[in-house]
């Protein structure tokens, strides 16, 4: 196992591309994450002071860019459910300071892969100013983001060297899952959720669909090889997810592509609908499982080209791909690997530069 991690250095041996190793290595960081926060008794370790400020704090500020707010999001879902705080996401270059801060003791909660994206790094230098507690978590010791916030949790992802995040959106939630069930449990609430038990169901899914990826370059191909545009759709937690899963497509393949609320269609967007046009759902959730596929059947009869990709329990005869069951809170680490193999081979088959995409940097140090 450690031997597995310590693989996890910057050359892409084997593999053709960084993204695919990385997309590869999660399964094992989810282990390391489980190993790195579970104490000899099987119980969450989390510095203490950071478990204070968490359970001190009357509304949690989550910052960050790209995919790290899309782990953001949803990181809200898991401390406002299990930890009963209040969350506000916000896009950092969007967080405006004069806006009013509904809080008597916020927690400003900074996510990075890099630690150096200068759009949340400015928001932190205006928060210290104002005197409020800052936590950043981060792929990267000792970044600027991790050395100016009062506290850092650490990914423990290894180097991620592609542009597309990978394996730190998929850490970011892992971490954030178990700083929500740390603080639930700090704050004496009954919790049957135990992350770190759920975390490792999670890696063997993850591990598993990694071991398909034959059934995801074949969807790509015919979903995303001539198309300009393409919709990714959910609801709830799934709503989260296909945003992230817009942003991988549009970054490595350069396909126009928006991850949209299901429900929201109707309202306006729809009207972009045409004869072809690919559009991938996903329903991992069972509350919105009936609504969402209401939402493919509106899209497909306007021509649509339509996908879904449902979780065991909810699947239907016609969907193109089942994943196994998880967690209903821990679903995003899994539905979003298929949507990161799709974006791969969707990028590979139109010659796109996979690890390094036109326009990009792996880290945005300018505002
Ligand atoms: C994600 O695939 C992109 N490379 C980009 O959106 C990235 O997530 C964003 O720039 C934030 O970077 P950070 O996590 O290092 O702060």
């Amino acid at each position: 196992f450690t031997a597995e991690i310590d693989a996890m250095d910057i050359e892409k041996g084997t593999y053709p591309h960084f993204m695919l190793k990385e997309i590869d290595e999660q399964p094992f960081v989810m282990r390391k994450i489980i190993q790195e926060y579970q104490d000899e008794q099987d119980n969450i370790k989390l510095d203490s002071n950071i478990r204070q400020a968490m359970m001190d704090t009357d509304r949690v500020y989550i910052i960050a860019a790209g995919t790290s707010y899309h782990a953001g999001l949803v990181g809200k879902q898991f401390i406002e459910k299990i930890a009963n705080v209040p969350v506000e996401v916000h896009i950092a270059s969007e967080f405006s300071y004069n806006m009013p801060l509904l809080s008597e003791k916020p927690l400003f909660v900074f996510i990075s892969q890099s630690g150096e994206t200068a759009d949340s790094r400015s928001v932190l230098v205006r928060i210290k100013e104002l005197g409020h507690p800052a936590l950043t978590i981060t792929n990267v010791p000792g970044s600027t983001l991790s050395r100016e916030a009062n506290y850092t949790l650490h990914l423990h992802a290894g180097p991620e060297i592609a542009v597309a995040s990978t394996k730190a959106y998929t850490a970011q939630i892992a971490v954030l899952a178990i700083l929500a069930v740390d603080t639930a449990k700090a704050k004496g609430l009954d919790l049957e959720f135990d992350p770190l038990k759920e975390l490792g169901i999670a890696a063997s899914v993850m591990e598993s669909l990694t071991d398909q990826k034959e059934a995801f370059e074949k969807i790509a191909k015919e979903y995303f090889s001539e198309t300009r545009n393409a919709f990714f759709i959910g609801r709830g937690m799934d709503y989260f997810v296909v945003q992230e899963a817009a942003l991988k497509l549009k970054e490595i393949s350069y396909i126009q592509a928006e991850g949209f609320a299901g429900g929201e269609l109707k309202h306006g967007t729809i009207a972009l609908i045409e004869d072809g046009t690919p559009v991938v759902a996903l329903s991992t959730q069972e509350n919105v499982n009936y609504s969402i596929r209401g939402n493919v059947q509106e899209v497909a009869a306007r021509g649509a080209n339509t996908c879904i990709i449902s979780l065991e329990g909810l699947e239907q005869e016609s969907d193109t791909f089942v994943l196994p069951h998880v967690h209903d809170l821990l679903t995003p680490l899994v539905s979003v690997v298929p949507m990161q193999l799709l974006a791969y081979y969707a990028a590979l088959h139109r010659d796109c530069d996979v690890d390094k995409p036109r326009n990009l940097a792996k880290s945005v140090t300018v505002e």
